[in-house]
């Protein structure tokens, strides 16, 4: 297992492409894809193009979207992590978690021990987020990590909220 990091209650680890079953249970609720503008997965088959065609190939320069697991019982909750986007190089900060394990603080944990992880570990500059207008709960994430709102933009058809965060690391 390629463990990226731990916090008090998660561990963070690499997908592989034998995890097609955890993502398809994440992604096929609808609930969970209302405001990413995806439509639920409906068989393994989707789940591992996505494993295979998008999230392996972010693991270079050691970003990407990680599987998440409670550490008392090692259950999957979900994913959080770093995408580079190329069109606007871009670093974005993400998280999904399955619908019963919202609530709990897991993804603003893990939220925060990602951007330290990106700037501490990766000596990244600046990490981006966005959530839709209507994603409370993502906004709520973003605002509570301490992350600037830059802009309200159009992506996909979708009304987004566009905030960065740089790193404050000291200059030596
Ligand atoms: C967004 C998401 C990851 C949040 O996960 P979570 O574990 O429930 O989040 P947390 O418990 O860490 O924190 C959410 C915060 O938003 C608040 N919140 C949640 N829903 C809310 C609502 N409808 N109105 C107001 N506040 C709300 C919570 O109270 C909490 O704030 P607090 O820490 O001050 O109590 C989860 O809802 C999810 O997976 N959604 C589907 C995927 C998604 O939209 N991802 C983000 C794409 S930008």
């Amino acid at each position: 297992m390629h463990i990226i990091f731990e916090t008090p209650r998660l561990l963070l680890r690499q997908f592989t492409e034998t995890d097609a079953p955890l993502l398809l249970q994440l992604n096929s609720d609808p609930a969970v894809v209302k405001y990413v503008h995806e439509l639920p997965l409906v068989t393994e088959e989707q789940a591992m193009n996505i494993i295979v065609n998008i999230i392996l190939p972010q693991y270079k320069n050691e970003l990407g979207r990680w599987a998440m697991h409670k550490k008392d019982n090692m259950e999957f909750i979900g994913w959080c992590g770093l995408k580079h986007l190329p069109e606007k190089d871009e670093i974005d900060l993400g998280y999904r978690l399955l619908k019963k394990e919202w609530g709990k603080g897991f993804a603003s944990e893990a939220a925060q021990h990602t951007l330290e992880y990106g700037f501490n570990k990766l000596n990244l500059s600046l990490i981006t987020g966005k959530a839709h207008k209507k994603n409370i709960a993502s906004l709520k994430i973003l605002e509570k990590l301490g992350m600037n709102f830059i802009r309200e933009e159009i992506e996909d058809t979708c009304p987004i909220r566009v905030y960065t965060i740089t790193n404050q690391k000291p200059l030596a």
